[in-house]
């Protein structure tokens, strides 16, 4: 979908569907009482008699308004006015988008970002109307043999802005597009199957990109992680038949001095479970258990594309996690790159495996901070639900940050502890550690096995198993935390 930014009267906009707002009960925003006077009383005629009350979410399209030079007109109900914040303007232009998509009409002219939200600006309207008109137009229909014979799909969104806040809302609609991008990349990878979506199909999407956008793109391959020592990684592997790989991916937006923000995302491209196997029902969600992956490949994306003067690592260790006769068995021990011993007890925790020596590969990069995400843990899910990010992190000014980005861009993360107290649950008799901790607090101990691996550097880790995805009827890749990570990375950039 295209998108502009117009300065303009809503009601003089010659267009297939001007939308305006309808507060509750039946109070016209600034633009519908333009457009109400101008055709003399029509739209406070029809809330008058009930038609559109505003009621969050509800829409009412109208066909020749009386003078008005847009063929059609849409009322977006907003709710109350006083509590008109957040989410009541996401809601809000998200019905808009979905009337105008069922409409068939080709383009529309929006005149919501005048609406007053509280400690919002227009910057924040403008990034939210695209994140939210491009999600809700989302469909991953590429591998349906006949597309759903739906009408023409929405091309176009123009939003009318002030002329004072014109120049700031070009500036940010580049960096939503950008931002819109990676997150539609991320679904998109989430979304394939897993007999698509492999190991090395991940790393020759990575390769694409980095042509694309002028990235370095790098792939070590078995041999080369043996070389490295990473056993704790190939341990994972084992059961495939899919060669594991290791993905890096570099950005160079700034001196070659300044030390990088490395991103390291799980990248399962199917979680079995392995010998400590998974049971049957659901199991084919299961291929969403690469979008940590996937995430860094959109995060980087979008900076490569907002061209933020940073440095961005993207570190993406790719395998599948299968049962066979070669595959690793509880009771297991294996050596990780780091040197620290594993015993294995259960193969379906195998996120962590994989991210440990990704994790210890990272310090070569010398990095300024370090960030994994990952679906790790049904834990989180129980936690958290689908609404937030699990966010784990010694460093509490890093955490700080990183829930400020998700709050801004909406794409939260909800910190939890990661108190030593918890490292007990992973000890061993007969190695260094176990791979897990028991029942109590399964993200958490997750979380500290990682932070096993990652002294040397300050780090941060979002468990994103609740977020990534969603299941049932609206079974399908969320894109996030993308628009967390690239609010996160627009920030160091200005600060860097
Ligand atoms: N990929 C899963 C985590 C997961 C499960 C995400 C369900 C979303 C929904 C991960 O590899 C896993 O299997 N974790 C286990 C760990 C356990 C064996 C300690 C889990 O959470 O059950
Ligand atoms: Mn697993
Ligand atoms: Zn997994």
């Amino acid at each position: 979908m295209e998108f502009s930014i117009k300065i303009g009267s809503l009601e003089k906009q010659r267009s297939a569907c001007v939308v305006t707002g309808v507060y509750a009960p039946r109070k016209l925003s600034p633009s519908a009482s333009l457009i109400d006077r101008v055709s003399g009383g029509y739209l406070s005629g029809i809330t008058r008699r009930g038609d559109m009350q505003g009621k969050l979410g509800s829409t009412l399209l109208l066909h020749n308004v009386p003078k008005i030079a847009s063929e059609r007109v849409l009322l977006v109900g907003l709710g109350r006015e006083q509590e008109f914040n957040e989410q009541q303007y996401l809601d809000a232009v998200r019905a808009a988008v979905k009337a105008l998509n069922e409409t068939g009409v080709p383009e529309a002219v929006l005149g919501l970002a005048e609406l007053p939200v509280k400690t919002r600006d227009i910057a924040w309207k403008v990034l939210q109307t695209v994140l939210v008109a491009m999600d809700s137009t989302y469909r991953f229909d590429r591998l349906k043999s006949k597309r759903d014979e739906e009408k023409k799909p929405l091309g176009k969104l123009t939003l009318m802005v002030e002329r004072s806040q014109s120049n700031r809302s070009e500036a940010v609609l580049k960096q939503a597009l950008a931002i819109a991008e990676g997150v539609k990349l991320t679904k998109d990878l989430g979304n394939l199957p897993p007999n698509i979506c492999t190991p090395g199909y991940l790393a020759e999407q990575a390769s694409q990109i980095a042509k694309k956008h002028n990235l370095k793109a790098e792939v070590l391959e078995q041999k080369d992680m043996e070389k490295l020592g990473m056993g704790s990684l190939l341990s994972v592997a084992r059961g495939s038949n899919q060669p594991p790989k290791l993905i890096v991916l570099q950005y160079s937006g700034a001196a070659k001095k300044q030390k990088p923000v490395v991103l390291v995302g799980k990248g399962v491209t199917f979680d079995t479970g392995g010998i400590s196997i998974k049971p049957a029902a659901e199991m084919d969600e299961m291929k969403f258990d690469m979008c940590g992956a996937a995430s860094v490949l959109g995060s980087i994306k979008a900076a490569a594309q907002m061209r933020l003067p940073l440095n961005v690592v993207g570190i993406i260790p790719t395998t599948e996690n299968m049962p066979s006769g070669n595959a690793s068995r509880p009771g297991d021990i294996v050596t990780s790159m780091s040197g620290q011993t594993i015993e294995i007890l259960n193969t379906d925790a195998e996120g962590r495996l994989i991210l440990c020596d990704a994790l210890t590969y990272a310090e070569r990069f010398h990095p300024a901070v370090v960030i994994d995400i990952a679906t790790l843990t049904g834990s989180c899910v129980i936690a958290l639900g689908h609404v937030a990010s699990g966010l784990f992190s010694s460093d509490e000014v890093l955490a700080r940050e990183l829930l400020n980005a998700g709050e801004y861009a909406h794409d939260r993360a909800w910190q939890m502890p990661l108190w030593d107290d918890y490292q007990e649950q992973l000890k061993s008799n007969f190695a260094d550690m176990a791979n897990i901790g028991g029942r109590p607090a399964g993200s958490i101990t997750a979380a500290c096995f990682l932070a096993r691996f990652t002294k040397k550097y300050s780090w941060a880790h979002l468990d994103i198993a609740g977020t990534a995805w969603k299941s049932g009827k609206e079974k399908g890749a969320t894109g996030r935390p993308v628009p967390l990570l690239s609010q996160f990375l627009i920030r160091k950039a200005a600060k860097a």
